[in-house]
């Protein structure tokens, strides 16, 4: 049996969320399905790779087949898989390929190597068609998660041109790390905006607690992390010994936060200027994704930026910022349309690629956290 739009089956396995999903070429999502490993990573404070792995590899099979339940259809309904292929930890980007690899061989139907970071690239694409509406390229995308902090054009479907990348932390690592430093649970990046909510005098938590803004005033429009860390454990190491209060905690993550949001509407909005300069586009957008574009603060400062500048905020919904296989499913079907990945699909001998830049020409940064 035939579906009427072309039908594809997602997986996601490239961190700590093991995810399937199935979307259709109208942006309708049939299913979307996320299994978080929090729980099995949260004692090591951190994400395990070996530990992330093996619960890909013990609860891919039993999604897939819930999600194919989930949206009522076959396998014989489906027009292709797409699996990120990369970047991510090697050993489970290998288990969401090598099962995506396995239903099209046994199905006959296209394998689509999919580039995770495209997948968050081309979100704000999905989320757009499901509404009937067209988010048009070019576009200008800040890219902020826990492996990636990057600002790109989005010119087409695999076409990026990459502006600007972290020299060290990503923004959503930094998020995690000045956030354990405060005595909060992993992953910080949630856990930081909840209290930091709590915050009852605004003004007098960023005087008490003042943190650096690296790289803003620069030229050029890298980012770097790893001071702005470094400043939270400053001060915490300066307030009475014992565990700290809860508002202690709540000032400093107020303050972190607000420095956060102004380094990054910072560096948009040189992004910007220089945008609308070398583009010129029609109806300029700024798409913030990944992760850390579930933050309402970072969110409310890009408001603010577009506004000022006549361009248009994009973020989307929250459920589609983290990691999912939405995403991974509309990047491949992206890629199918474009003809970018051939009728027949990728080579089933596609290797997985800890590292995989969207933009290839970009130079390398070696700095911590930068995968790409
Ligand atoms: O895109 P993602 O799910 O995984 C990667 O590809 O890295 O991003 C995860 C990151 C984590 O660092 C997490 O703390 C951060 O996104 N994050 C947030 C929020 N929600 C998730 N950071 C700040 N505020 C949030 N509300
Ligand atoms: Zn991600």
């Amino acid at each position: 049996m035939t579906t009427p739009f072309k039908t594809i089956l997602g997986i996601e396995t490239s961190c700590d969320e093991t995810a399937v999903a199935i979307i259709d070429e109208t942006g309708h999502i049939h299913a979307s399905l996320v299994l978080s490993q929090i729980e099995e990573h949260r004692a090591f404070g951190g994400v395990v790779p070996e530990i992330a792995a093996r619960a890909h590899m013990d609860h891919l099979d039993t999604l897939i087949t819930a999600a194919m339940d989930d949206a009522g259809l076959s396998f014989d309904q489906l027009g292709g898989v797409a699996a990120t292929c990369g970047p991510g930890l090697i050993g489970g980007v290998m288990v969401g390929m090598m099962a995506g690899k396995a239903i099209a061989a046994a199905r006959g139907i296209p394998f689509i190597a999919v580039n995770h970071l495209e997948g968050h690239a081309l979100t704000p694409r999905l989320t757009e068609a499901g509404e009937g509406r067209d988010l048009t390229f070019p576009y200008l995308l800040l890219l902020i998660s826990g492996g990636h902090t990057q600002i790109l054009v989005a010119e087409g479907v695999g076409q990026y041109k990459r502006w600007a990348t972290t020299l060290d932390d990503a923004a959503g690592e930094c998020f995690d790390k000045s956030a354990k430093i405060m005595g909060l649970p992993y992953p910080g990046g949630p856990e930081l905006q909840a209290i930091a909510a709590t915050c009852t005098d605004p003004a007098s938590a960023l005087e008490r607690f003042p943190l650096p803004r690296p790289m803003v005033g620069r030229k050029e429009l890298d980012f770097s992390f790893s001071g702005l860390k470094t400043a939270v454990l400053n001060h915490v190491q300066k307030l009475p010994e014992g565990e700290l209060s809860r508002k202690d905690v709540a000032d400093l993550a107020h303050a972190f936060q607000t420095a956060m949001a102004d380094i990054l509407s910072e560096r948009c909005e040189r992004a910007l200027l220089r945008f609308l300069n070398e583009y010129t586009p029609a109806r300029p957008t700024l798409v913030v994704s990944g992760g850390v574009a579930a933050n309402t603060a970072i969110r409310a400062a890009l408001e603010t930026l577009c506004a000022k500048h006549g361009a248009a905020p994009y973020a989307p919904p929250i459920s589609l910022c983290g990691d999912n296989a939405a995403m991974i499913a509309w990047a491949g079907l992206e890629r199918l349309r474009a003809g970018l990945t051939s009728e027949t699909g990728d080579p089933l001998d596609t290797k997985a690629r800890p590292r995989w830049p969207l933009d290839e020409t970009a130079p390398t940064r070696h700095g911590a956290g930068v995968k790409a």
